[in-house]
């Protein structure tokens, strides 16, 4: 467990490919899950790769690997922008989270503007394009390699 880091997808990130690829690119999830595979296995770690549209589907997620874990990398697609109760279970966490957003989202509606996940966040990334989620898991190894008990989330 403590070799692998959660990579988590929220609402319609299941469509990615399909949905509003002007923005989001034609790269599918099934292409992501294949990039952070590669990048972790050159690392050392794994990777369990999840994605749920429902709220308690990403809050039973992050609660299996809040304690642990190599850390969590958390695209929560629309409920990053809504979710206390995500935000909570993420304040539980005792691993690194990055949130990693596909697109750029300050360039895009103010209400977009807003992350809850970013309260909680170690570390933020938008504007990648699916290399995002790439940097987040080397970024996760790096964290990795200075404390591997880290438990604060200042550093
Ligand atoms: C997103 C940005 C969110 O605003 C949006 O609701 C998504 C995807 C991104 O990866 O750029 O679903 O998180």
């Amino acid at each position: 467990m403590n070799d692998t880091v959660l990579v988590l997808n929220g609402p319609n990130l299941n469509l990615l490919g399909l949905r509003q690829p002007e923005i989001y690119g034609r790269e599918t999830l099934a292409d992501v899950e294949a990039l952070c595979r590669e990048t972790a296995s050159g690392l050392g770690l794994r990777i369990d790769f999840r994605q749920s549209n429902a709220e308690h589907g990403l809050i039973d997620a992050i609660h299996e690997f809040r304690v642990g874990s190599a850390g969590i990398v958390i695209n929560a697609g629309a409920y990053t922008h809504t979710s206390v109760a995500i935000l909570d279970a993420l304040n539980t966490c005792e691993v690194p989270v990055i949130e990693c957003h596909i697109s750029n989202v300050h360039r895009r509606e103010a209400f977009r503007h807003q992350s809850y996940v970013s309260l909680a966040a170690t570390a933020v990334l938008a504007g990648f394009g699916t290399g995002g989620y790439a940097l987040a898991i080397r970024h996760l190894a790096h964290l990795r390699a200075d404390k591997p008990l880290r438990t604060d989330k200042t550093a």
